[in-house]
Formats: C-alpha cells, sequence, structure tokens
C-alpha cells in the first residue's frame, strides 16, 4: 500500500504504537496529539508536505504521540526501508546525530506533557503549537517518495527495456556489438532516458534490479535477432552499487544461462566510481565475473579519477574513452595529444578501445590514424529499439 486516506476524526495511530512505516501529507490536515490526566493535548498541526510518525520508526521504539486527521486527509506511506536506507546512506554521524536529537527530543516533550495539565489545572484541551508549527514542509520529501513508488511500479510492470546502439569498427565501419541502454516506456511520461531514473534508483537501491533485468532482455533479444548468424557482442552498463558485494556474479551467472548467451560475447561496462569507495572488494568482483568468461570495460575514461592506477590494478580489457575527449579530436591541440596517450597507452596494456560520441564523420580519420579500434556515436547510429536491432543484422 502506498497511499491512505483518512476521514475526518479519524486515529492515524496512537501514542505508544509500535512503528513500522512514516507519512507524508498529501492533502489535508494531520494533529499530533497526546492526553494527559484528561486534557487533550495538540502538538502541532501539520498540512502538505509534512512529514510525522518517524521518530518511532527511526529509534524502533514506540510512538511519542497519537495522529489524528482533522478533515479527510489523504498521507503517502513511507516504509520503513525507505527511511533507514536514506540514513543508512548518509554519513554514520548523521544517524547517529538524528539518534540523539531523538533521545532528547522525547525527554522534553515527556517531561512537558506531564508537567503541564497540572500547571494549568484545566483539564479540557490545550494547543501547544498552533498549524504551521515548526515543522519542515516541503514538496521535496514528497515528490522523491512518490517517484521511488512510480519506479517500484514500473519495475514490476515491466516498463524497462534495453535499447541498442551499435558499436562500430573504426577501420572499416562494420558492426562489431551493441551496447545495451535502458529505457523506461512510461505510460504518462513516455520513453524516459536514463539521466532521469538513474539517480533515483541508485537512491532507493532498485539500480541493482534494473540493470540486471536490461542485462538480461538484451541478451534473449540479441541471441534471437542474430539468429545462426555471426553473433556480435553486447555491452551492458553495471551501476557502481553492484561493486560492494558479490550478487552481480550470480545474478549474471543465472541469466546467462537463462539466456544462453555466450559469456565470451558479453563485456560489463562501469566506471571508476565503483572502484573507489571498496576496491578490495571491487577487485574481486571484476575477476568473478572475469571468471565467468564476461570482458571487462572501463567506462567514460577521461571523465572521472581518469586514474592511471586503476588501469594498471583492474583487469580492463576494455577502455572507453568519454565522448568531451572525442568531439575535440578534430581539433590542433592538447586533446588531441591526450586521446593519443590513452590509446596508445591502452594498445600497449592489451586493450581494445571504443570512442563513444562519434557523431561526425570527420571524427573518423583522426580515430583511424591513432589506431582506435571501435567507435560509437551518432555518426553510426542513435540507440535504437530491438526490432530496429535485429534490422541492422540482417543487411
Ligand atoms: P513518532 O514518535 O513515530 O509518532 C508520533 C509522531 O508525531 C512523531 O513520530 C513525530 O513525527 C510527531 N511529533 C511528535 N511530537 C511532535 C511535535 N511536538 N511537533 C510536531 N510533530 C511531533
Ligand atoms: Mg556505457
Amino acid at each position: 500500500m502506498i497511499r491512505k486516506t483518512f476521514p475526518a476524526g479519524a486515529m492515524i495511530f496512537f501514542e505508544g504504537q509500535p512503528a513500522d512505516c512514516a507519512y507524508i501529507v498529501e492533502r489535508g490536515q494531520v494533529e499530533i496529539c497526546a492526553t494527559r490526566d484528561q486534557t487533550h493535548i495538540t502538538l502541532a498541526k501539520l498540512g502538505r508536505g509534512e512529514i510525522f510518525g518517524e521518530m518511532a520508526v527511526i529509534d524502533n521504539s514506540a510512538r511519542s504521540a497519537a495522529a489524528r486527521a482533522v478533515e479527510e486527509t489523504e498521507v503517502l506511506i513511507i516504509r520503513q526501508d525507505q527511511l533507514k536506507r536514506r540514513i543508512e546512506d548518509a554519513e554514520p554521524m548523521v544517524g547517529q546525530l538524528l539518534g540523539s536529537l531523538i533521545t532528547r527530543f522525547r525527554q522534553a516533550q515527556n517531561g512537558l506533557l506531564n508537567d503541564l495539565p497540572g500547571r494549568l489545572r484545566g483539564g479540557g484541551h490545550l494547543v501547544v503549537a498552533e498549524p504551521t508549527g515548526g515543522s519542515v514542509r516541503g514538496e521535496s520529501a514528497l515528490e522523491w517518495i512518490s517517484r521511488e513508488y512510480d519506479l517500484e511500479r514500473g519495475l514490476a510492470a515491466g516498463e524497462f527495456e534495453p535499447f541498442f546502439q551499435p558499436i562500430v569498427t573504426v577501420e572499416r565501419g562494420e558492426l562489431a556489438g551493441f551496447e545495451a541502454l535502458a529505457r523506461w516506456r512510461h505510460p504518462e511520461r513516455g520513453l524516459v532516458a536514463p539521466c532521469e531514473f538513474i539517480d533515483l534508483g541508485e537512491k532507493c537501491g532498485l539500480i541493482r534490479q534494473i540493470d540486471l533485468k536490461i542485462m538480461a532482455e538484451a541478451c534473449a533479444l540479441l541471441r534471437k535477432a542474430a539468429g545462426d548468424g555471426p553473433m556480435p557482442f553486447l555491452s551492458v552498463n553495471l551501476s557502481s552499487q553492484h561493486f560492494t558485494d558479490l550478487d552481480v556474479v550470480t545474478g549474471l551467472a543465472e541469466r546467462l544461462r537463462a539466456t544462453g548467451f555466450p559469456a565470451d560475447h558479453l563485456k560489463v561496462e562501469l566506471t571508476e566510481t565503483a572502484l573507489v569507495q571498496d576496491p578490495v572488494t571491487a577487485y574481486d568482483v571484476l575477476c568473478r565475473i572475469k571468471d565467468l568468461g564476461v570482458k571487462l570495460a572501463l567506462d567514460d575514461f577521461g571523465t572521472g579519477y581518469s586514474s592511471l592506477s586503476y588501469l594498471h590494478r583492474f583487469p580492463f580489457d576494455v577502455l572507453k574513452i568519454d565522448q568531451s575527449f572525442v568531439r575535440e579530436l578534430g581539433n590542433p591541440g592538447r586533446t588531441h595529444h591526450i586521446v593519443e596517450s590513452i590509446i596508445t597507452l591502452a594498445g600497449r596494456m592489451g586493450m581494445e578501445v571504443v570512442a563513444e560520441g562519434v557523431e561526425t564523420e570527420d571524427l573518423i580519420p583522426p580515430l583511424r590514424d591513432l589506431g582506435c579500434t571501435f567507435g560509437q556515436g551518432y555518426h553510426y547510429s542513435r540507440p535504437v529499439a530491438a526490432d530496429r536491432m535485429a534490422e541492422m543484422l540482417d543487411r
């Protein structure tokens, strides 16, 4: 369940209850309240975009107050795993800070609540804070959680599919392989490009499933399209998140087996970011991927760290030179020398080189002169859907 509607006056939860989720107000108004000595105490009134019920989830404790719908109210549910992942992904100190703030807040508020009715000798109704009493209101949490649910839904509904961009030999312009690129066929937004969902997918951890799904489908589609003819290679992208444990190795092996795709025709593309956080584990993962017979490509080389030590320490078979370098190749100057050095270096180390972003014909002679093996870019073809990929193989 993603959202819930409460009629006016309905209790959302009670003080002291255990908790399994937090909420964001999407519409309506929520009163945070407590009762002491027959006195009803209003602690806060929350409106659209405000979060409540987060404390007990964060510190695994009981609800510090009750929550009630003032008018008909719609809330979006933030599951425990969604909330905790965000805290765990932050610096460890953020989690610690939140924990201690909540403990101190609970103590202070308990003191206040137990003290108030007696001091006012009232009974009846006490209001501690008027609406907009200090919680942070905004669209951003609401938007992130809605988009996250949409991504989960899209994945379950099979809306992700691979597009295929040809990778061509520079020398003779022959089709050698394809890079599989993820597309989200969204029922309302149309065809969504990766730049619009990768970041979100990494934040909520779904990127691993998306990557493997694209890989499996691309393998199946390419194998079918190739039929008995020559089999082009397939390059797939894996997010940095795969390189923190060995799960991806099993994941790839299973899908290779299920699709019957030849492992030695598969290349896994990753960027240097994947190697930075935990190089020891990443190294282990890369070696095991190679044990499957799959090749490794270092993607977007030239943008990130461009570290020679990564080239040297990790067992890459292919180097993909980022388009920002390739585009400059026509112009005389320093970039030309950089690309030349990269290609020479890669060649000496026994790696193949793919030039990304080959958008115009005039880039081909310099690439050829530099001995670059493969090119990829709009000059050859944009990424195309599976049926167009099959047509390209027929020709
Ligand atoms: P939790 O303790 O899980 O359940 C009750 C929720 O009410 C709590 O999380 C906060 O989200 C919210 N809450 C408690 N006290 C206040 C307050 N003084 N002002 C605003 N919100 C509060
Ligand atoms: Mg890539």
